[in-house]
Parts: structure tokens; sequence; C-alpha cells
């Protein structure tokens, strides 16, 4: 049985390579360096090894046995734009750039996995090793499905997994079904006419209207949802004006949305399209509309029932039943592993990274992955190879 002890060998390794990815943070699609160190320990270990899909993605691929079966295990390599405020030594050596999410654990998590493999060959099939670029925000992962991944790499499913920090180390938590909400941002610009401050009837005030499109806009969650659907609006930006006593033109509004349901989704789009058009028209400005005005949105993060029990198995297998919560409430936040369980069947799990009364949400500047975890996230990818791939390790 693979454990975190079988692991821990290779924990002084991942936990070098996890703080060389964290004080050399890339963002999206810029990942460069980043996929060089990982095609290079990839090479080293025996793998063969693929680059550029989605620009900078890795894809390594190892076999054993003749067995067709194949699975694919995935890690997101990239960070955010943030400014890192930790001061530790391997703190960000990139200004205004960082590893906030963990990705770089994620990574290193899934390469000590691939270096185990590649010396203990004891499964019969096929891995393929996913190294993804630009997770936050920008769908590196349908990027990579467009480049054809899974026609180059034609994996029966696909496994994905991300530290959380609320659960305590040693803990895993899945369920089937939504784990995580789809995404959908949008731009609303107000047109109106701009006027003196004094003299607001010789012009057409957007801002007032704005505050009444805002307004009501979050009666489309209390008042238009099935309370027993969930879902979240939130209006994150507004821009208008740059002085005291002057009515501005235009007034933009940008937002996001989530739900865990197709038809949630389309009614927030209708109900919103509507009530943004009739409001406007009412009070006689130009108004346009705009859904994911930068990029695609990301659906549901939708886990499939077998993959799902398989992974519940493997991550019991690595820290027993007691510590694999299997009813976690689904995270408003959202996931472009989602693009790949469009494609496959698979399985997103959450990892514990540890719940201190210090420890701090994701995409905060004081965020750091929790090296502790490192043999545990990497058991769980070669206990999944184990079971899938149909041998029993010693
Ligand atoms: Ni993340």
């Amino acid at each position: 049985m693979t454990t975190a002890k079988d692991l821990q060998p290779l924990y002084a390794e991942m936990r070098q390579w996890r703080q060389h990815l964290h004080q050399f943070p890339e963002t999206a699609f810029e990942e460069t360096q980043t996929a060089e160190f990982i095609a290079e320990k990839l090479t080293n270990f025996g793998l063969d090894v693929h680059q550029g899909l989605g620009k900078t993605g890795v894809v390594a691929t190892l076999s054993a046995g003749n067995s067709n079966k194949k699975i694919a295990l995935r890690a997101d390599m990239d960070a955010l734009f943030i400014q890192e405020q930790n001061t530790f030594s391997y703190a960000s050596r990139h200004d205004g750039k960082m590893h906030a999410c963990g990705h770089d654990g994620h990574s290193a998590m899934l390469l000590g996995a691939a270096s185990y493999l590649s010396e203990n060959r004891h499964f019969n099939g096929t891995v393929y090793f996913i190294f993804q670029p630009a997770e936050e925000g920008r769908a590196g992962a349908k990027q990579m499905i467009d480049d054809g991944l899974f026609d180059k790499f034609p994996a029966d499913c696909v496994f994905g997994m991300h530290n959380f920090p609320d659960i305590p180390v040693g803990h895993f938590a899945v369920k089937s079904g939504a784990m995580m909400a789809s995404s959908d941002s949008f731009e609303i610009t107000i047109t109106g006419k701009a006027t003196h401050a004094a003299i607001p009837h010789l012009g057409c005030d957007p801002i007032l209207v704005a505050a009444q499109l805002i307004n009501a806009l979050q009666t489309i969650v209390s008042r238009n949802i099935d309370p027993a659907d969930c879902a979240v609006l939130s209006i994150t930006q507004i821009h208008a004006g740059n002085t005291w006593n002057a009515i501005p033109e235009s007034v933009v509004l940008r937002g996001t949305f989530r739900s865990f349901n197709k038809n949630v989704k389309t009614l927030i789009v209708h109900r919103m399209t509507q009530l943004v058009n009739s409001i406007c028209t009412a009070f006689d400005v130009g108004v346009n509309i705009q859904f994911n005005p930068e990029n695609e949105g990301y659906p549901v993060t939708f886990n499939t029932e077998a993959e799902t029990a398989i992974a519940l198995r493997a991550a019991q297998a690595v820290v027993g039943g007691s510590c694999v919560n299997e009813k976690p409430t689904p995270s408003m936040g959202a996931e472009d592993f989602s693009f790949m369980l469009q494609e496959k069947p698979g399985c997103y799990i959450w990892i514990g990274n540890g719940s201190s009364e210090n420890s701090c949400l994701l995409h905060n500047p004081h965020y750091d992955f929790n090296d502790e975890i490192l043999p545990v996230g990497a058991a769980y990818w070669v206990k999944l190879v184990d079971i899938m791939l149909n041998q029993t390790s010693p």
C-alpha cells in the first residue's frame, strides 16, 4: 500500500522544487522558465516529454506493461499578479507576481509522483502527467484541449488536485457532482449625457442609473432563483467620473456570477439582460452589456461518480478513512479543470493545506503552500495510478 511514508524519501527534493518555483513565479501563458524546469526534471526521470500545448503546457508520458488503459493526472503551473508580502528566503523574486494559490506545490507534488513512478513501475498501462498553464482566469486547460491535448494523449479519464487552506494537513475532501461553481464575468457600459453637476436637468446622469441597476441586479438571486439552488452575483468594479462638479458621460460596471447548474446560469443571463435593457430604456440612457468580455467563463467542475469512487479509495488508502471528508460543501470558486472534465470522466480533489489561526486564504499576499503535504499529495497520485491501472502495490 502506498502511503505518504513511501514518498518521504522524495520530500527534500520536492520541497526544493516547490520553493524554487515559488521564488520564480510566472503568470498565464508566460510560464516558460517554469515549463523548462519541469520538462527537464521529467526528462531526467526518463519520461517522454512533450512541450508547447497551450503555449507553455508540458505533458509527460510513462508506460509500463501492455495494457491499453490510460490515466491523466493534472497540475497547474501559473502564478498570480499579487505582490508577495512574505519575507522568507524563497519569497518571490518577480515583482508583482506570486504563487499565492499553491500551484508551485501542485507542480512539485506531480513531479514527485512522476519521479516515484518512474522508479517503481508497478502498474500496467499509461500515465500522462499534465502541467498546464494559465489556470487563473485565462483558461489554460481549454487552450491545451483546443491544441489537441486529448487527441495526442487520449486518456480514459483525468484527475486534478488543489490545496485547500481550511482543511487540516493529512486530510482530503472530495464528492461526486459539482465541486466548484461555474464562473462568468460581465461588463455593463451605461452611456448618458455629461453635464455640469449643478445643472443635471440638461444632461442624463448615468451614475444614478448605475445605482438603480446595482440594486435591481441583486434581486435576481433573491427573487428569481429557486432558493434551493445556489448562485451569487457580485458587482466588483464601478468606473465613472474624475471630478467633483461634473456628471460624467458614462459608467462602466463589471462583476461576476457563479452557479452550479446550466439552467441557473441561463436564467441569470436572461434576467440581467432584461433588467439592464429595461431600466436603461426607462431612464433614457444607452447601454451595452457583454458577458465574458475577456475570456469564456469557466464551467462547473463536475466530478463523475465512478472516478470519484476511485479517488476516494486512493485518498482513504493514503490518509485513512476518517481523514477524508466525503461530503464537502462545494465552493463558489471556479476552476478551469472543469474544461477537462467536460471532455473526460474524472475527479477533482481538495488536499488540506492546514488550518490554523494564522493560516490565510488562497490569493492572499501572505499565502504559502505547506511543504508538509507534499508527500501526502504525491502519495495520492501514486495510489490513484495503482488503483486505476490495476496493480496492487507491495
Ligand atoms: Ni488555484
